[in-house]
């Protein structure tokens, strides 16, 4: 533990702003390295007389900012830690970091499933460093669920994430290709949740580097229009989902009528393109007959 008064950690703070980066980045660092919250942060701007603790030293620390600042690599890269919803979760660079807006997704599937008891069954396609499936699994411990990944390591990540987040053993990994690892399931899936890969080649080309150079190129690209792996996910899910079971896909902010397209010619039905916080057309769900 290092102790430092709040003054020299103030001083500290702004010279790293000032060097460039953003607050809400350095926020980001200060509560994944050091152990201090942004709340914590907040309450220091009231009590400036406070000492902290922190748990690296602030030399160490500002390595870690100048790499950012040099390079690009995102924060959690460097720390190897997301927060997502109330969870904590390792990350590496073969996991793509979980967005806020796919937080949503959670609200959604527990409205719809909110008058439901029975347990049911659930599968979390390409589910990167677990976060859905974790946070679906953790809520709701009566479902048992199924995580996939065609990425090896982004198992590994993910198992390990459910292991530190829950006692439960109400989920499982399998690595292999979208619904390929559910053969022994089929006509037996409840509900299915994907953030598959769907950016465009030529948005994929004009990410920002921060992405593009570190986030996991497996995660994001979906072909030339984005729609390879939407397309395989909804033509193959008949033949995994229970009459009525519903499939919820995340897709790119202009791609929503298109899936919704794609679900009404795979004879789903209900099928709804719903929006995100920014109010863009983000998930397309809808029931298999
Ligand atoms: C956009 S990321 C979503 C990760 C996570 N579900 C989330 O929301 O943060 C897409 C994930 O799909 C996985 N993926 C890509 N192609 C796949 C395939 N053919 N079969 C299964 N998973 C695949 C990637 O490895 C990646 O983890």
């Amino acid at each position: 533990m290092f102790v430092v008064s709040a003054e020299k950690f103030s001083l500290w703070k702004k010279k790293q702003i000032s060097k460039g980066g953003d607050n809400n980045s350095l926020n980001l660092l200060i509560d994944s390295l050091a152990g201090l919250s942004k709340k914590e942060l907040n309450l220091l701007k009231i009590k400036s007389e406070k000492n902290l603790n922190l748990n690296l030293n602030l030399d160490l620390l500002e390595t870690f900012w100048d790499k950012h600042i040099d390079t690009f690599i995102p924060i959690e890269y460097l720390s190897g830690i997301s927060f997502w919803r109330n969870l904590k979760l390792e990350v590496s660079n073969r996991v793509l970091i979980p967005r806020p807006e796919t937080e949503l997704i959670i609200e959604i599937i527990s409205g719809i499933f909110k008058n439901r008891e029975e347990k049911i069954t659930f599968v979390d396609l390409g589910t990167g460093s677990g976060a859905i499936s974790i946070a679906l699994a953790l809520a709701n411990p009566n479902w048992n669920g199924i995580a996939t990944d065609i990425d090896k390591n982004a198992i590994e990540i993910a198992s390990r994430n459910f292991a530190n987040n829950s006692n439960h053993t109400n989920l499982k990994f399998y690595n292999g290709n979208w619904w390929d690892p559910l053969a022994n399931f089929k006509g037996e899936i409840d509900l299915a949740v994907a953030n598959p890969p769907y950016i465009p080649q030529d948005t994929y080309e004009l990410l920002p580097i921060e992405v593009k150079n570190f986030e996991p190129k497996k995660a994001l690209l979906g072909g030339k229009e984005g729609l390879d792996h939407i397309n395989e996910i909804v033509q193959d899910a008949p033949k995994y989902l229970k009459k009525e079971g519903w499939l919820f896909i995340e897709n790119h902010f202009d791609q929503g009528d298109r899936v919704k397209q794609l679900f009404l010619k795979n004879k789903f039905t209900s099928v709804k393109v719903l929006k995100d916080f920014s109010g863009i057309g983000r998930f397309t769900i809808g029931r298999y007959k």
